[in-house]
């Protein structure tokens, strides 16, 4: 194995299925005798798991801007602390929502510039790029079926916000095709595992072999 690991982005509108494909990936991963290390955005440990209290809990008024700054402020933290030190030590990192959820949720959603939000990204983030991104793409009635009823703050926004999400999704895999792949994430959980599979097959190929 080369020294590098890998770092892949799991991203989609709530309830497209993303953690479950995550979850199986690791698994399938860990059976390949990769060492894998499972992570999200935001709250991914300590002061992270403050900042997603607020986000998603906070009780009142939270301006556009100050969301942005805050789910940015937990990717800093967690590029630094966790991801870097992860992919450097040659594990793969699977990271539940990173750059792509803020270009997606604050610009396209909330109508932020997303020029802005790109800088600032690379900003928190030091430059420090995802091989791969999953992007799960799924029409938005079937994504609010599978969210339920038990709602965070964000998933609150309503429909419309959660429209705007996707395309933005869709725009975001057409600006950077190499590293944004679309996964049909209709389908029943074996079908998109098999895609999400195949994907990521062709990087450890590129990668290992
Ligand atoms: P989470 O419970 O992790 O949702 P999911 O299981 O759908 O990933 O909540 C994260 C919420 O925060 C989700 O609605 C997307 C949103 N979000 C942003 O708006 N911007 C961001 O940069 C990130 C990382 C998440």
């Amino acid at each position: 194995m080369s020294e590098k690991g890998l770092f892949i982005t799991f991203e989609g509108a709530d309830g497209c299925g993303k953690s479950t494909q995550l979850d199986l990936l690791k698994n399938y991963l860990e059976n390949k005798g990769f060492e894998v290390v499972e992570t999200r955005e935001p709250g991914a440990k300590g002061l992270g798991q403050e900042i997603r209290k607020l986000l998603l809990h906070y009780d009142g008024y939270i301006s556009p801007k100050c969301e942005a700054f805050m789910f940015l402020a937990d990717r800093a933290q967690h590029i630094d602390t966790i991801v870097k030190t992860a992919v450097e030590e040659g594990k793969i990192v699977l990271c539940d929502r990173h750059t792509d959820s803020t270009i997606a949720y604050q610009g396209y959603g909330r109508g932020e510039d997303i020029e802005k939000l790109k800088y600032l990204n690379n900003l928190a983030t030091g430059g420090f790029n995802p091989d791969l991104t999953l992007v799960y793409d799924v029409d938005i009635e079937t994504a609010l079926e599978r969210r339920g009823d038990d709602r965070d703050r964000m998933e609150q926004a309503g429909k419309d916000f959660q429209v705007k999400v996707q395309n933005g999704y869709k725009k975001i895999a057409e600006v950077e095709p190499g590293r944004v792949k679309i996964i049909d994430a209709k389908p029943d959980i074996e079908t998109v595992f098999e895609q999400t599979k195949k994907t990521v097959e062709q990087l450890i190929k590129k990668r290992y072999n």
